[in-house]
């Protein structure tokens, strides 16, 4: 079987050909060298979040049977023109830049790599909320620029200990689970609110109505997908919900959230303190209101890149092409219905 390892600048050639040689030793290998992150994906006809050109993917998939790929553009145009193509596995969490319905159509399976960042994005995640209770990048600027300041032990202007506080997590995927698990351990007491979940206790978390969530936390750290449901779950109103001098977290996305009115209730003085991974816009103008407001930490959408996240995506979509290889379904098909064909 002939594999295109079709590789740029997270997933890279190193990484998926020692993955490829572990899941699937006897084949054979045509190579793509890409270069995301630079410059940053975007659309490529109709597929999302890609990068690179098609003609050049179509060249290099001739006689391939398989292709790993992570942001390569495989559109309808690609997979059209790739007869021996039968199985495209992509490693991330969602085939954003694979056209689905195009590969059902052709005959082509389409597999993905769920929970490659999961805990990368839940330790980053943990990682913002101490940021955020202890100001450390606030503080750390001053220090950077010549200052010393003595407030910071005035009761008022002092941190908040985790291990004391209640942290609501909204989300209980494989995120907002992890989270909760590290929080547990820090000594919090930890409320979950996930639609898909009854109220009750597992032990570690308590799980309640997202009110109660938003009443009684110190910290609420978001861990959601985003559905057209809950677009600006956090709002005007939610945010009034908060306790006095509360904190929010998000490392999830960005329409979660609207951020006026986190701009508007850190002014009022009603939320505490802010920490966000994800943002309105990416990047955000150098005039947003965000930058103007005090005590937001933020950090540029990284909370999935870790190495770890990088191998464990490769080792997920190289089990997934060795399954095929072996004349398997792929554990995590995203197209079920090419299977009718
Ligand atoms: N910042 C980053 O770099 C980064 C990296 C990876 C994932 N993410 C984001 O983190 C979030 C969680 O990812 P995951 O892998 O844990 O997903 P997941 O699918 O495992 O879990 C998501 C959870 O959200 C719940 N949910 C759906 N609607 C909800 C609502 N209205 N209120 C509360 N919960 C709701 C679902 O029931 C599910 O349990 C996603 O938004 C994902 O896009 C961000």
């Amino acid at each position: 079987m002939k594999v295109l390892i079709a590789s740029d600048g997270f997933l890279t050639d190193d990484v998926l050909t020692t993955a490829l040689k572990n899941e699937v030793p006897d084949a054979e290998v045509a190579r793509l060298v890409g270069t995301w992150p630079d410059p940053p994906f975007g659309d490529v006809a109709e597929v999302h979040e890609a990068l690179g050109d098609e003609d050049e993917l179509i060249d290099a998939l001739k006689g391939c049977e398989a292709v790993i790929s992570h942001t390569h553009p495989f559109t309808e145009k690609v997979i059209a023109a790739s007869p021996d193509l039968k199985l495209i596995s992509i490693c991330r969490g969602g085939p954003v830049n694979v056209n689905i319905d195009a590969a059902t159509k052709h005959g082509v399976m389409v597999s993905y790599a769920p929970g490659r960042n999961a805990r990368a994005t839940a330790e980053h995640s943990v990682a913002m909320l101490l940021a955020a209770a202890r100001q450390i990048a606030q503080r750390h600027m001053e220090v950077v620029n010549g200052e010393w300041a003595t407030d910071y032990y005035k009761f008022e202007k002092t941190g908040q200990e985790v291990g004391a506080s209640t942290v609501g997590v909204i989300g209980y995927g494989a995120i907002g689970a992890r989270v909760a698990a590290i929080m547990a351990a820090f000594g919090a007491r930890v409320l979950a609110f996930d639609p898909f979940k009854e109220p009750g206790s597992d032990g570690v978390v308590e799980f309640v109505t997202l009110d109660q969530l938003l009443a009684e936390s110190d910290f609420v750290t978001l861990h959601a997908r985003v559905t057209e449901e809950n677009k600006h779950m956090i709002n005007a109103e939610s945010l009034a919900k908060m306790k006095k001098g509360s904190i929010l977290i998000n490392c999830a996305r960005g329409p979660l959230v609207d951020y006026d009115a986190v701009c508007d209730s850190i002014d009022a003085g009603h939320l505490h303190a802010a920490a966000f991974d994800c943002l309105p816009e990416e990047p955000l103008p150098a005039d947003h209101r965000l930058l103007k407001t005090p005590r937001i930490t933020f950090t540029p959408h990284l909370a999935g890149a870790s190495q770890e996240a990088s191998r464990v995506a490769a080792r997920i979509a190289t089990a997934d092409i060795a399954a095929y290889s072996r004349g398997e379904v792929p554990t995590h098909l995203a197209n079920p219905a090419v299977l009718e064909k």
